[in-house]
């Protein structure tokens, strides 16, 4: 399984400068936010370092954030003390989230940030996305952000070097990108990213993971939102635009 134990320690440089901000990071997704009472429960299910978990509960709603890397949900737990945010972290991959919460207990789930091609093929997607809609209350959504995974493929295997430092925490990072596209679709793909931090005395330090991936079509996750009980109420897909938002209410 991915685990991003090496990653979770210099994920902010894999992250925009507007996410690393859990109020800027929330606000992002004001659009389906502000259709929550105050006091809704939301259930942030690949929480990484809690940025939007955070921001979430610092509007007051009751939040969960959870994750299959105990680093990241480690980090989380961090942040939100250090913001003095109330966010409950458990430690759990999508498929466990059905022994951890009762089925309808969230108004709203997020699974943001490009993380649902990590599930193990299709089969684990669908585990994945049944136990989120198990857990959303009926006519509660899943908000559900991903690469457009047809224009990755479509460039095939390629290195991208980052065109700049990256400042965070007073240090800079150079952010490098292994894409290793396989065969076929239903193939085990690998990401592997390495962050090269750069000191003051120009010496390298490099924090590296090799992530295994699953793409996905945008027509076969919409097949398999529904097949789940999901229902498509918006979409952001666009298959020459790199990322896509898509709504889903549990009918
Ligand atoms: C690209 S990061 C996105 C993190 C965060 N949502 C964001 O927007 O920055 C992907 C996250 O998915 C988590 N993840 C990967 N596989 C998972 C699984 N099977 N169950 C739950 N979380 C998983 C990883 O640990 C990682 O924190």
């Amino acid at each position: 399984m991915t685990s991003y134990g090496e990653l979770a320690e210099v994920y902010e440089w894999l992250i925009s400068d507007a996410k690393l901000v859990p109020a800027e990071f929330a606000a992002s997704f004001d659009d389906v936010l502000d259709l929550l009472p105050s006091n809704a429960h939301v259930l942030d299910c690949s929480c990484g370092t809690g940025q939007l978990a955070v921001g979430i509960a610092g509007r007051g709603m009751q939040v969960v954030a959870t994750d299959a890397s105990e680093a990241m949900v480690r980090r989380t737990a961090e942040l939100a003390e250090e913001h003095r945010a109330s966010v409950r972290t458990v430690w759990a991959d999508w498929q466990e989230l059905p022994d951890h919460f009762d089925d309808d207990t969230f108004d709203m789930v997020f699974c943001v940030g490009n993380s649902l091609h990590h599930a193990v093929g299709a089969r684990g997607r669908a585990a994945a996305l049944e136990s989120m809609s198990r857990l959303l209350r009926p006519r509660g959504r899943l908000v559900l952000t991903s690469r457009t995974w047809e224009l990755v493929r479509s460039r095939g295997s390629r290195l991208d070097v980052g065109d700049r430092l990256i400042s965070r925490n007073g240090r800079d990072g150079m952010v490098v990108y292994w894409w290793e596209i396989a065969p076929h679709w239903e193939d085990e793909h690998h990401i592997e990213i390495a962050i090269a931090e750069v000191a003051k005395d120009n010496s390298v330090l490099v924090h590296s993971e090799r992530l295994s991936s699953w793409p996905y079509r945008y027509v076969d996750l919409v097949s398999e939102l529904e097949r789940v009980g999901l229902e498509v109420e918006t979409s952001t897909f666009d298959p020459e635009a790199e990322n896509y938002t898509v709504v889903a209410i549990r009918v």
